[in-house]
């Protein structure tokens, strides 16, 4: 296969959806407990989220100071890739394309020391929309990026390179709702691992996948485990 394989990983509500408050909702803690102790055990190159997830479990909306870079400038045809030499084999990629996360370290660091995120190293995946001071601050702060797609992120250009230039065997894509439909309708998703809290949400919440097509998975195990319902599927 000439991409990583890609195991989507996720709480959902009894609805199918993954955003919005039910998440934080007492309810919802055992999901999320299981959720975690199973990432943990997944055998995995690292996780993909889209940029507002990590926005919002990582960076917390820091932004740094373009001004005080200097631009990388490439000839528009030809995007140069940025990547390290000692790359560690576990990452966290951010579906960034306009490159909007502003990062205070080239690794995660995660306040519980979670060896599920902890310590990743990230890798920013852009379009040719990111500034060119952005790039400047990224190979300042030594975080690796990858170019795929002009405006939207091409999901099989960028699984591509972090198969074919990072080495990445196995990824698991952990949300949110929005990356997740790119990647079901790139027809991409080899697995499917639902917590599927007993909780209904919003009207408001987003589905597992936002904008999604018709495609169809196999049950491959069910099973009931701290009040939750963790659900395994593969691609047909
Ligand atoms: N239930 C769970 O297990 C779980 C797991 C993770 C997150 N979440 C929840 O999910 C919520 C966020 O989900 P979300 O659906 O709003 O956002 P998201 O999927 O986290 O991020 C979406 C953004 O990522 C960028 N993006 C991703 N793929 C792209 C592509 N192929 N082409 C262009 N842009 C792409 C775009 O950034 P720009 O906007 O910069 O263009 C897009 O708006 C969070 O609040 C979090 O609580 C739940």
């Amino acid at each position: 296969m000439n991409r990583p394989y890609i195991i989507c990983h996720m709480v959902t509500s009894l609805d199918g959806k993954v955003t919005g408050d039910f998440l934080g909702k007492t309810e919802c803690a055992a999901a999320c407990e299981t959720y975690y102790e199973i990432n943990r055990n997944l055998k995995s190159n690292g996780f993909i989220c889209g940029r507002v997830t990590m926005e919002g479990s990582f960076t917390g909306g820091y932004y740094p100071d373009l001004s005080e870079y200097e631009p990388v400038r490439h000839d528009m045809d030809l995007k140069m890739d940025f990547i390290l030499d000692d790359m560690t084999g576990f990452y966290a990629v951010a579906f960034d394309p306009k490159g909007k996360l502003g990062w205070k370290s080239n690794k995660i660091v995660d306040p519980d020391g979670d060896p599920g995120y902890d310590g990743a190293q990230i890798i920013e995946v852009l379009t040719e929309q990111a500034d060119e001071r952005y790039l400047g601050y990224l190979e300042s702060m030594e975080i690796p990026y990858i170019f795929a797609g002009e405006t939207e992120i091409d999901v099989e250009l960028a699984l591509f390179k972090l198969k074919n230039i990072i080495g990445c065997d196995t990824l698991l894509l952990e949300g949110g709702s929005i990356v997740n439909g790119y990647f079901q309708r790139a027809d991409v998703i080899d697995e499917l691992s639902l917590i599927v809290a007993p909780i209904v949400a919003d009207k408001n919440d987003k589905p597992l996948f936002t904008e999604s097509t018709l495609s169809t998975f196999e049950a491959i195990n069910a099973k009931i485990e701290n009040g939750v319902t963790v659900l395994n599927y593969l691609k047909k």
